[in-house]
């Protein structure tokens, strides 16, 4: 088996020991990444310090360049990439190439942002004690930043971390998921090909235990994670001196309302509730339907689910794959168990096989139940009646969580109030909440996160305003 090096400072580089990646589908061994010793670490930090001050001088041409470049080498490489994902991943090819996709965009966002990062100004003689005088502002780097990357989209969440890094000049050192090192590790490869400076770019993937010691260091005054919502907030109370963006859970909703195309909301509730195996910040969880299009609407989505493609992640057809492990899918039988024993009824799926669960849809779900409450990350949905639009709105808001929500829905009314009074970081109107479009602001509110990602939202947040007063000017 071939140990895939890790990336130290811009260069290939081997370590004391390795992380054995396995297919979640069968289990077989697919690869293997070669992890930094606590030397090699502290070489990559060193570097990426060292490297700020330079970094953040590139003209935006060279930055540019590199993105255009990491985003036309995944191109090129788009099958091998696709089916990198899913040997580390499971997710269906369906849905890796798809991923493989969306990373182009990305670093193709970021270098068309890079072209557009130019200073601004603004007047100031709009006070009569400010006569003849204007403001530049730039936008500084913070700092090297920390990215800390999860399993469900181990390509593209990680261009999110690395592409804003470096289109605002900021050295990056990334850690990727254990489960999942191999793609961020050819983020690493097409990196290296390019001008950037060395010490621009690592990615370590060491364990998460050694994880804190990177968190800590104050030479990465930045922290942008994305992963599971424990974790990211103990990142925060950890240092909480550090600029930290965080991405972490949800248990998204989508609301159905009369007047809305049926048998599109239930297609779409039905796929997205299931896609990557529901393991989605911002899969379907919850569906709240009117109570007038109730019956009408969930013999739809239950055909819609049982219609799903089960099965071998390698085969193209394949819509739903294993979870990324048997213990994760483990977890989600236990909780719907506990549901149906406590009153839910199974409409659809309801079993496991392995790493794989059943596409799932409950009715009659105890609100205690921790399908209603927590993240599942698995294909489980739970359907419910509401009586109008006031009622759906106050059940999707009755969530500690805040990501996205889906409003199916043509009344132009209903969808200003739905962006006013939802209390979540995205609203999507006339699809479900898993919508996402890399260029757009994305992130939550309440457990579901602080900051911004989406290129420039993450430029943004990667740095801060500067400014220069001119003075005396003939204005
Ligand atoms: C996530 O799971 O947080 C990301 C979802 C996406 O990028 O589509």
């Amino acid at each position: 088996m071939n140990v895939t090096p890790f990336w130290l400072a811009g260069r290939s580089a081997t370590g004391a020991g390795e992380l054995t990646v396995t297919h979640p589908y069968d289990g077989r061994v697919v690869g293997a990444a070669a992890v930094p010793t606590p030397e090699q670490v502290e070489e990559a930090v060193a570097a990426a310090h060292a490297v700020r001050d330079e970094a953040a001088a590139l003209p935006l041409h060279v930055r540019a360049e590199a993105l255009a470049h990491v985003s036309r080498r995944l191109e090129e490489r788009s099958e091998e990439v696709a089916r990198l994902i899913t040997g580390e991943n499971g997710k269906p090819l369906l849905w890796a190439r798809g991923e493989v996709t969306r990373a182009v965009s990305t670093f193709r966002f970021a270098a068309e942002e890079t072209r557009r990062w130019s200073p601004t100004t603004q007047r100031l003689d709009t006070d009569p004690a400010a006569n003849g005088r204007i403001v530049y502002i730039t936008r500084a780097p913070k700092g090297p930043v920390l990215g800390i990357s999860p399993f469900n989209f181990p390509l593209n969440l990680t261009a999110h971390k690395i592409a804003p890094a470096i289109a605002v000049g900021a050295p990056i050192v990334v850690k990727p998921a254990p489960a999942t090192p191999l793609s961020a590790l050819l983020l690493g490869e097409l990196l290296a090909e390019t001008d950037l400076p060395a010490g621009m770019f690592s990615v370590l993937p060491v364990p998460n235990d050694r994880a804190g010691a990177l968190v800590d260091d104050p030479r990465l005054p930045i922290v942008s994670f994305t992963g599971s919502v424990p974790v990211g907030w103990a990142i925060n109370d950890q240092v909480p001196r550090k600029h930290v963006t965080l991405e972490l859970g949800g248990n998204g909703a989508a609301v159905v309302l009369p007047g809305s195309d049926l048998d599109w909301a239930a297609s779409r509730v039905g796929l997205f509730s299931n896609y990557q195996a529901g393991q989605s910040c911002i899969a379907v969880q919850r569906v709240y339907v009117d109570r007038t299009v109730y019956d009408a609407f969930v013999p739809k989505l239950v055909e819609s689910v049982n219609g799903l493609v089960t099965g071998d992640p390698w085969d193209d057809k394949t819509q739903v794959g294993p979870l990324v492990s048997e213990d994760a899918a483990v977890r989600v039988e236990t909780w719907v168990d506990e549901a149906v024993a406590a009153g839910a009824r199974v409409l659809a799926g309801g079993s496991r096989d392995g790493a794989a669960y059943a596409p799932t849809v409950l009715a009659d779900v105890p609100a205690d139940s921790k399908i209603a409450q927590e993240e599942v990350f698995g294909p489980v949905l739970m359907v419910q009646p509401v009586d109008g639009v006031d009622e759906a709105f106050e059940l999707v808001n009755a969530s500690k969580f805040g990501l996205q929500a889906g409003v199916f829905t043509r009344d132009l009314d209903i969808a200003f109030r739905a962006h006013r009074e939802l209390q979540v970081g995205g609203v999507v109107i006339g699809d479900v909440p898993s919508y996402r479009a890399d260029q757009m602001p994305y992130g939550g509110v309440k457990d579901s996160g602080v900051g911004r990602e989406g290129l420039r939202s993450a430029m943004a947040d990667y740095t801060e305003e500067k400014v220069m007063v001119l003075t005396g000017l003939p204005l």
